[in-house]
């Protein structure tokens, strides 16, 4: 398994008291897989997608994530694993206003330290979701669509093994939201990224594997979506999606 949540429970307190707002959640991701996580404003997923990236700590239970026990470690491993094998994608993007387009994929692969190559793998990811004009433009100069496909750049820039994209197409129209998506179909299909994305959108959760769907902070449905999984022993049985 690419992701295993055994008994996770989040709890904030407000105003002195307990506020739960994820309990019981038990979830089994398999490697290259595809899961869209959805549920109504308030259910818990931004928190549950926290959780399982190791942005966050839970109350209770634990998180595998690739053979790891994220909550075994430190919070400087953590962030380390972090930097390695897992990427993110926000729904208000994220960038730092004060470096390009450039710089900001720059940056992840920098914090990891490669050494020589690093602008020519920035370039061509950046040529890969078709900035390859607007490399050296800030955040500000881009169109919302423009900042979440260098947001894309930033994320796959380590090629990590697994995505988290929470509502990566909240704030785009309805078109260039699903260019996002089909850039994210894209990293699953071919760099064989397992990919967990929120999204309001049931259209686009659709195009997932399958489909968790969260409500009061539990797991309250979790079914097979429209497109095949890939199969159990790695190789691509699924026939080409369109
Ligand atoms: N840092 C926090 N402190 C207190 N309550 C929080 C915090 N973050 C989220 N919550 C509460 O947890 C619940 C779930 O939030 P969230 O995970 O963001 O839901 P969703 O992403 O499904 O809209 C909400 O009721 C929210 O108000
Ligand atoms: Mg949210």
């Amino acid at each position: 398994m690419m992701i295993v949540a055994q008994g996770l429970e989040k709890t904030y307190t407000s105003g002195g008291r307990p506020l739960p707002v994820l309990r019981d959640i038990d979830l089994e991701v398999a490697p290259e897989s595809f899961v869209a996580v959805v549920g109504p404003s308030g259910s818990g997923k931004t928190t549950l997608l926290g959780l399982l990236a190791g942005l966050d700590v839970p109350s209770a239970g634990r998180v595998v994530l690739d053979g790891q026990d994220l909550f075994a470690l430190t919070e400087d491993e953590r962030a380390g694993f972090r930097a390695e094998r897992v990427g993110f994608v926000f729904q208000t993007f994220h960038l730092l206003p004060t470096l390009t387009a450039l710089e900001n994929v720059l940056v992840p692969l920098e914090l990891r330290g490669g050494g020589r190559g690093l602008r020519s793998r920035a370039t061509e990811l950046l040529d890969h979701v078709g900035l390859g004009d607007r490399m050296h433009h800030y955040p500000a100069q881009l169109s919302g669509g423009e900042q979440q496909r260098v947001a894309l750049a930033r994320a796959f820039a380590n090629q990590p093994r697994i995505l988290f994209a929470d509502e990566p197409t909240g704030n785009l129209d309805q078109e260039t939201g699903a260019a996002i998506v089909a850039m994210l179909e894209e990293l699953n299909r071919e760099a064989r990224t397992t990919l967990v994305m929120v999204t309001h959108d049931q259209a686009l959760a659709e195009r997932a594997h399958r489909i968790v769907r969260l409500a009061g902070g539990c797991i309250v449905a979790d079914e097979e979506a429209g497109a095949p999984a890939p199969s159990a022993d790695g190789t691509d049985s699924a026939a080409p999606r369109p």
